[in-house]
């Protein structure tokens, strides 16, 4: 089994994640080009290869110009199987990005030089820091004016709540950019906007005057100083805590030169976990278990807009799961089996014999999954930590065509158990509510509906402030709740309690006047 064990501590499978605008496309496609996955010319514009990506599947996401999808693109670099998953930037899809960060071992996080952490690249790390998901951060945009190295180091640990560790350090920035020293390979790297990835000088000892051979007296004179201080002040890189995600190492650069991306890969495949263990509610699973299990963590429909099947991404966490074998889908307590699943090589897409822990597989699906749905080869397991957040945002829907209404109604099925939103049906009197994170997820719901269903819907406003779980072990207090609340109680897709609080207020006073209930703000409790 030399070779189970060989095949799994040589895959990396990682999430980038940035504010939109960070520059997590152009790092991502820098990283493909390195592994040779992708082949374009250096001065080709990043949001023309955007077009032709993998990450572009949907005929929204090119209609809007964001990337709805998360997608995988799969590449060998050094030996290495590196999955990326892609995630996307925009807020109103965070859900998205939340479920892809439980299928992830690690993560890169991308800050602009000039713009700092931003807001929602601060709630995605948040994610990170509850699975303890061990993080990287790049900063780019480096070729331009930005904050200085130390205040943005301040910011991260501030706003992120990460300890940091630079591991490589700007020779100034915009006009007088010059470069970074790799505090990891004591090596300087001179930059030069028309190389592949720049000068790279092994350069073990900055305080070698041979320094100012290579850049100016002044320059010199600064990065001996900011190296001397972070080397007093930061904490030495420690692997084991990096893998803890207790620390979290700094790169500086700039994705669209190419410019300290081979730096970050090269330390990342060095350092960046191989596949970890997962959690189920049953137990622990070690990927070095023989027996295959795998949850799926994302379901997209129409990929190739010639067929009307979806894909289901599964992430496998132990064993080997082969083509043509019958698993047991847990949910529905039936065993299936694929002939054709798929493995995402950059942009094409290839049916796959064997894959191992850490891979990422496509598995066609006429409606048999929805997400969190476990496989295994028998045995009974549910992988914990694919929640659904509690929505924000709240609309009656409705059916705009009579004729439609099976259409309306299995598309809101099929679409709901993709995750697109969360629907809610009141106890009163059976209206469907749908609650979502962002305002853009009713236009792909109704935009979904109208194409892949054939089907039209309208939505009509409602007031309401949260949708929380609720349950009791005292079952009369739960009772006595959802008949005085009749009008604001609805369930959910699996059937469970959900109470719709009309305001912040309303839902304090309920939660002090039955504090024998419990009230969830997840779906996972
Ligand atoms: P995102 O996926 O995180 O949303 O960001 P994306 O890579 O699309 O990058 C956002 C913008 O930032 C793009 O500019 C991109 O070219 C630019 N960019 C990325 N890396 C760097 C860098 O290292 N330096 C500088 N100066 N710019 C960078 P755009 O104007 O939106 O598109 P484009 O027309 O330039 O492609």
């Amino acid at each position: 089994m030399a070779n189970f064990k060989e095949e799994i501590e040589k895959r990396r499978t990682f999430a980038v994640i940035a504010h939109p605008d960070g520059g997590k496309t152009t790092l991502t496609e820098k990283l493909l080009l390195f592994g040779g996955a992708i082949q374009v010319a250096g001065a080709v514009k990043s949001n023309k290869i955007k077009k032709s990506t993998t990450s572009d599947f949907m005929e929204i996401e090119k209609q809007r110009g964001i990337s709805v999808a998360t997608s995988v693109m799969g590449f060998n670099y050094e030996g290495y199987n590196i999955n990326i998953l892609d995630t996307p930037g925009h807020k109103d899809f965070a859900e998205d990005t939340y479920r892809t960060l439980t299928a992830v071992d690690s993560v890169i996080v991308v800050i602009d030089v000039a713009k700092g952490v931003e807001e929602q690249t601060e709630k995605l790390v948040e994610v990170c820091r509850m699975r303890n998901t061990p993080v990287i951060v790049f900063v780019n945009k480096l070729d331009r004016e930005g904050k200085d190295g130390f205040d943005l180091l301040d910011e991260i640990e501030e706003k992120m709540k990460l300890t940091t560790c630079p591991l490589s350090w700007p020779i100034g920035m915009g006009q007088d950019f010059k470069g970074v020293y790799n505090i990891y390979k004591e090596q300087l790297n001179l930059f030069a906007p028309n190389t592949k990835y720049g000068n790279i000088l092994e350069f073990n000892n900055i305080m070698n005057p041979g320094l100012v051979e290579h850049i100016e007296q002044d320059a010199a004179d600064t990065l001996r100083d900011e190296i001397e201080t972070i080397t007093e002040v930061y904490p030495k890189f420690d692997k084991e805590q990096y893998l803890k995600g207790a620390l979290s190492p700094v790169f500086f650069g700039s994705a669209i030169n190419n410019f300290g991306v081979k730096e970050l890969l090269d330390c990342f495949i060095e350092i960046a976990p191989s596949p970890i263990e997962f959690s189920a509610e049953e137990r622990n699973i070690n990927p070095y278990e023989n027996k295959f299990s795998g949850f799926v963590f994302k379901i997209h429909a129409n990929m190739d807009p010639r067929h009307r099947d979806r894909i289901a991404f599964l992430r496998v966490c132990s064993g080997i799961f082969k083509r043509n074998t019958n698993y047991l889908h847990i949910r529905k307590e039936k065993k299936i089996k694929f002939s054709n699943p798929t493995s995402f090589m950059a942009s094409k897409k290839e049916v796959v014999d064997n894959a191992y822990p850490g891979d990422i597989v496509g598995l066609y699906d006429s409606g048999n999954f929805k997400i969190g749905d476990t496989l295994t080869e028998g045995e009974i397991l549910h992988f914990k930590g694919i929640p659904s957040f509690s929505p924000e945002l709240f609309k009656y829907i409705e059916n705009a065509d009579p004729m439609k209404s099976k259409q309306l109604a299995k598309g809101i099925n099929q679409l709901m158990d993709e995750g697109v939103a969360q629907l809610f049906t009141k106890n009163s009197n059976n209206r469907k509510i749908i609650g979502t994170v962002g305002q853009l997820q009713f236009e792909v719901l109704q935009y979904r509906l109208k194409h892949e269903y054939t089907a039209s819907c309208i939505y009509s406003p409602i007031q309401l402030y949260k949708a929380c779980w609720i349950t009791s072990e005292n079952k009369e207090k739960l009772a006595e709740f959802i008949r005085k609340k009749a009008n604001y109680m609805a369930k959910d897709k699996e059937n469970r309690d959900v109470y719709l609080a009309e305001s912040k207020w309303m839902l304090q006073t309920a939660q002090t006047d039955y504090p024998e209930l419990s009230f969830y703000f997840t779906s996972e409790f």
